[in-house]
């Protein structure tokens, strides 16, 4: 079984003999209900450090009003179990007082990044992210920190916010990582019923069809984003999308599709509202 951490200061002592030893601390961040997504970054960090860290919070400041913070799944028993098959060293699970004592007083404020796509539909959000993010990396210190490319635009905000404030880590990317019939694995995807299910798999699908356009020559971004939202709007369950862009690697909108550029969406089906992305190949 892993060591399950509850306090600050208890880990932090902990953490600190190891340091002296000269180990090397992987830290895989997370909100739990673990999954395969979870799974690859665990393996990951299992493969390229001496100690894994893993964190389970589901952090309220990165919820707006309204959002599903109340109904966030949450199972630490199970998310133990799955620590241990993958050979976790450490979980730490705090309480929201031992994480805000004081409230949400002090934030990181993220730049413009944070205010496009997903940061336009919830604002304040990679605020909220980037402020348990930076804290966890206080707390932990890890050499590595490790985060899916599922949610895209949190990485590279991420990686924003370390090189801005000089925070000694390495951010590793991780792939996304998808069911069988292609749908991105997410802890909210237990909001779905199975017909509803169903439907969000048009999500993929849509990425397929784009991607046929591209490889049969189409390079118009507004074409391709057209012919993505009508797919995906055609499904029953579907209630919305709030958006869907192409943009460089760097979160940048393009107008000529090129390799290596995303595709961003987020759609809401049923009660949930999913995201997902993809990268380009020509
Ligand atoms: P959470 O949604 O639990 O995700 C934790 C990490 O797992 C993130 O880096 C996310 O990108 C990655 N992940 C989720 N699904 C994935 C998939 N299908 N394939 C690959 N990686 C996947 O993201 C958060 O929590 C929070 O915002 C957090 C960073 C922990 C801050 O609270």
């Amino acid at each position: 079984m892993p060591l399950l951490f509850k306090k600050i200061k208890d880990l932090r002592n902990f953490l600190k003999s190891k340091k002296c030893e000269g180990k090397e601390i992987g830290f895989v961040p997370t909100m739990g209900y673990l999954h395969e997504g979870h799974r690859a970054l665990i393996r990951l960090a299992r493969m390229q450090n001496d100690i894994v860290v893993v964190s389970i919070f589901v952090n309220p400041t990165q919820f707006g009003e309204g959002e599903d913070y109340e109904r966030y799944p949450r199972d630490l028993e199970r998310d133990l179990a799955v620590c241990e098959e993958e050979g976790v060293d450490i979980v730490f699970a705090p309480d929201v007082k031992e994480m805000y004592p004081k409230g949400y007083r002090t934030k990181v404020c993220v730049g413009e990044l944070g205010n496009v796509l997903e940061g336009a539909f919830r604002p304040g959000h990679f605020n909220g992210v980037a402020t348990v993010v930076v804290k966890l990396f206080n707390i932990v210190q890890p050499d590595r920190a490790y985060f899916g490319e599922k949610d895209y635009q949190q990485l590279k905000i991420i990686e924003e916010v370390v090189e801005d404030l000089n925070i000694p880590v390495e951010i590793v990317p991780v792939p996304i990582v998808r069911e069988k019939d292609g749908l991105a694995y997410s802890s909210r995807n237990v909001y779905l019923s199975p017909e509803e299910r169903e439907s969000a798999l048009a999500i993929y699908k849509s990425f397929l069809l784009a991607q046929k356009m591209i490889k049969a020559g189409e390079r118009d971004a507004n074409r391709i984003k057209e012919a993505i939202r009508k797919f995906i709007e055609k499904h029953p369950h579907v209630k919305g999308i709030d958006y869907v862009e192409i943009t460089d690697e760097n979160l940048k909108p393009k107008e000529t599709v090129e390799k290596g550029d995303r595709i961003l969406v987020a759609v809401r089906v049923g009660n949930a509202r999913l995201i997902d992305n993809w990268k380009v190949e020509v």
